[in-house]
């Protein structure tokens, strides 16, 4: 039997390594930028609109990475605290804090078992982070612990079609699918982490058995003129200006 301790310990080996070649390089970048964009073509928040107003709202970020979400959501006025299990993605956030003068929570924990109490925040918040590298079945009912009666969750992931035709091997999307989707809820890259990549309908019914009605899925293009990212080599901009590349989901708990 599979101990889940041990995708922890792949998942944190993996993320040590990407900070070292791409993140902590990155990070001064992102959290300079000058307004809130979602996923690898940078959409702009004041285009799509999920997070609303979010002055003064309590906000926790699961899997923040370098925390330049939680950075963004702060300068929109949020009182953001964000959780990741990698020390090396924490201490780049922290210098990137002192560098640009923000100070917010970060904490070393597993998005799946957060040690802060029931009904605290009333955003939750992933960007690539436990939506993509937990188990739905234990991050989804995390997040409505922690959520207050009413609040929101807003996370953006890998696509369902991109997923299905990125091959075996890693590499850039193809225009074939490549693999099925049953047996996409949890991918093992070769050389890589464990991922979750649950289906449309699997995501619902993880959402509405935690207590979420789910409020929207924006499928994500990218944007015309768009170029192909530099360091995630999952699809390039012609196959997102054809494909949806990323979901953008929000749901509301409404028990
Ligand atoms: C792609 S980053 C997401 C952060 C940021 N939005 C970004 O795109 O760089 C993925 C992050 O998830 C974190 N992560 C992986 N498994 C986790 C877990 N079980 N609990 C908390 N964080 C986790 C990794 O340490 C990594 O920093």
């Amino acid at each position: 039997m599979r101990d889940p301790s041990d995708d922890l310990a792949v998942n944190r080996a993996v993320w040590t390594v990407v900070n070292e070649e791409f993140t902590d390089a990155q990070a001064h970048d992102l959290w300079a930028a000058p307004e809130f964009v979602w996923g690898l073509f940078n959409i702009p928040e004041r285009e799509l609109g999920v997070l609303g107003d979010v002055t003064g709202l309590d906000v926790i970020e699961l899997g923040c990475g370098t925390a330049y979400v939680s950075a963004w959501l702060a300068k929109l006025g949020a009182r953001p605290v964000g959780v990741d299990l990698t020390p090396a993605q924490l201490d780049t956030a922290r210098r990137c804090q002192e560098r640009f003068g923000l100070s917010f929570d970060l904490i070393e924990a597993n998005a799946e078992d957060v040690p802060l109490p029931d009904d605290s925040f009333d955003l939750v918040v992933s960007e690539y982070g436990a939506c993509v590298w937990c188990n739905p079945e234990r991050w989804i009912p995390e997040a409505a612990r922690l959520v207050r009666p009413g609040g929101r969750l807003v996370f953006l992931t890998n696509s369902v079609q991109v997923t299905m035709c990125v091959p075996e091997a890693g590499g850039h999307a193809g225009d074939r699918l490549l693999r099925p989707q049953n047996g996409t809820s949890r991918v093992e890259w070769p050389g890589g982490g464990v991922e979750f990549h649950p289906s449309h309908g699997d995501w619902i019914r993880v959402l509405r058995a935690s207590g979420f009605e789910v409020e929207a899925l924006h499928e994500l293009y990218a944007p015309a003129n768009s170029r192909t990212p530099e360091y995630y080599d999952i699809a390039t901009a012609e196959w997102a200006n054809n494909w949806p590349v990323e979901d953008l989901w929000t749901a509301r708990l409404t028990r």
